[in-house]
């Protein structure tokens, strides 16, 4: 009996809690036109991905403002007219100011740090970057009374999956601190949910590439280790050669198979993920974000010498520790609860937009981060 009642109040207050965020974002929606909807801060918006989101939201009618301490981003990748905060995540003064001077209503959080081999190297700086400071924003978040959070997290999170294509319920073994420390952001972010009024959307991607078509913001990490970038890099004569780690993979070619997403394609699904949060603001969403298919390494070099009309050296290695023959994602689960429409899923398409981002980086001083 008393269990029941226990049942019947846990009940009441979550359909209560529940009506209350239905009425909080029919609210923003009804009230707000929009021009007058709320503001985005955007993390890590000077950088590869996050400079793209902030392009997809404002060419969708978003307003957005950006922090990023500009450790690997540049200002320059930040659109004029932006409101630009350079800045730490972990400051929450400066986050409490952002969100009552921009009147904040959602947070996408990209900022991080990416790069896997040095979290091997250096675990703390990936715990305490990614995921000490990801729980700074949140409790900002929560404390600000921000509604909605996306959250950029990674196929890294799966380590080596034995399945392909891999789904999100597929078991999430990392195997470096990198996805640890964005499983544990993902797994704070879940806590919080249930215990705040805030819903959740976390978007795994997988292997990221591609610039905006339109050529206003690209890759622009010198040193990145991403295969693409490396043999554009290669093709205009800033390195001498591809790595190939790994021939004898159980593959069609015995090389690498991996599902390249564009960064555009990226961009907007998060637009989507963010509208989705609000319409449903009781619920919270984890999709994997890729196009289901994989290429191998020797076909992505392959295309790049076919849209460079080169023929880049490329030089066979032994296999890298962790790397998984296969990673390809089962994207059922954003096909069917976003309405998203992939716009470059093409291979060739991603390599073209790159190389033209690629040639115009090679315009601009190598050494300067645009912060000047
Ligand atoms: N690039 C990929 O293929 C890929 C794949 C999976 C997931 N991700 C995730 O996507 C996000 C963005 O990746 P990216 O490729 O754009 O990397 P990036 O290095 O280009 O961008 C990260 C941005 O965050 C900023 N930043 C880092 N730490 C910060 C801090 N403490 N406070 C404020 N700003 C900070 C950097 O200056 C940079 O501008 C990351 O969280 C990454 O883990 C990337």
């Amino acid at each position: 009996m008393q269990n029941a009642a226990l049942l019947a109040g846990v009940f009441t207050l979550s359909q209560a809690i529940a009506d209350m965020r239905l009425f909080m974002s029919e609210t923003l929606k009804q009230s707000k036109p929009d021009g007058d909807r709320p503001c985005v801060l955007v993390t890590g918006g000077a950088g590869y991905i996050g400079s793209h989101a902030v392009l997809a939201l404002k060419d969708a009618g978003w307003r957005v403002a950006v922090i990023d301490n500009l450790t690997t981003g540049f200002r320059f990748a930040v659109p004029d007219g932006v409101p630009f905060y350079e800045g730490d995540i972990e400051d929450g003064a400066l986050l409490a100011q952002i969100f009552e001077k921009e009147q904040i209503g959602a947070i996408m959080h990209f900022a991080g740090s990416i790069i896997v081999p040095e979290s091997v190297a250096d675990p703390l700086k990936y715990y305490h970057n990614n995921t000490v400071k990801s729980r700074a924003l949140i409790e900002a978040a929560v404390k600000g009374g921000l509604p909605h959070f996306i959250f950029s997290s990674t196929a890294a999170t799966y380590g080596v999956p034995e399945v392909s294509p891999v789904d999100e319920d597929t078991p999430k073994i990392p195997i470096n601190p990198y996805g640890w420390s964005k499983l544990m952001t993902e797994q704070m972010l879940a806590d919080t949910s249930f215990a705040h009024d805030i819903n959740f959307c976390v978007l795994r991607y997988f292997n990221v590439a591609g610039a905006d078509p339109k050529g206003r913001s690209g890759q622009s990490t010198a040193g990145a280790t991403h295969l693409i970038k490396v043999a554009l890099e290669t093709a205009l004569g800033k390195r001498p050669s591809v790595s190939v780690f790994g021939t004898d993979y159980d593959t069609p070619d015995g090389t690498g198979v991996r599902d390249y997403i564009h960064v555009s394609d990226l961009a907007s699904a998060h637009v989507l993920a963010l509208e989705a949060l609000i319409d449903q603001p009781a619920r919270s969403l984890t999709m994997n974000c890729g196009y289901g298919q994989g290429f191998s390494v020797l076909q992505v070099l392959d295309a790049v010498d076919r849209v460079t009309n080169l023929e880049i050296k490329r030089v066979m290695e032994p296999r890298r520790a962790g790397d998984p023959g296969s990673l390809i994602s089962d994207p059922s689960r954003i096909r069917s609860t976003i309405p998203w429409q992939p716009q470059h899923d093409d291979l060739d398409t991603i390599i073209a937009h790159a190389l033209q981002w690629e040639r115009a980086l090679a315009e601009k001083s190598p050494t300067s981060r645009g912060n000047g």
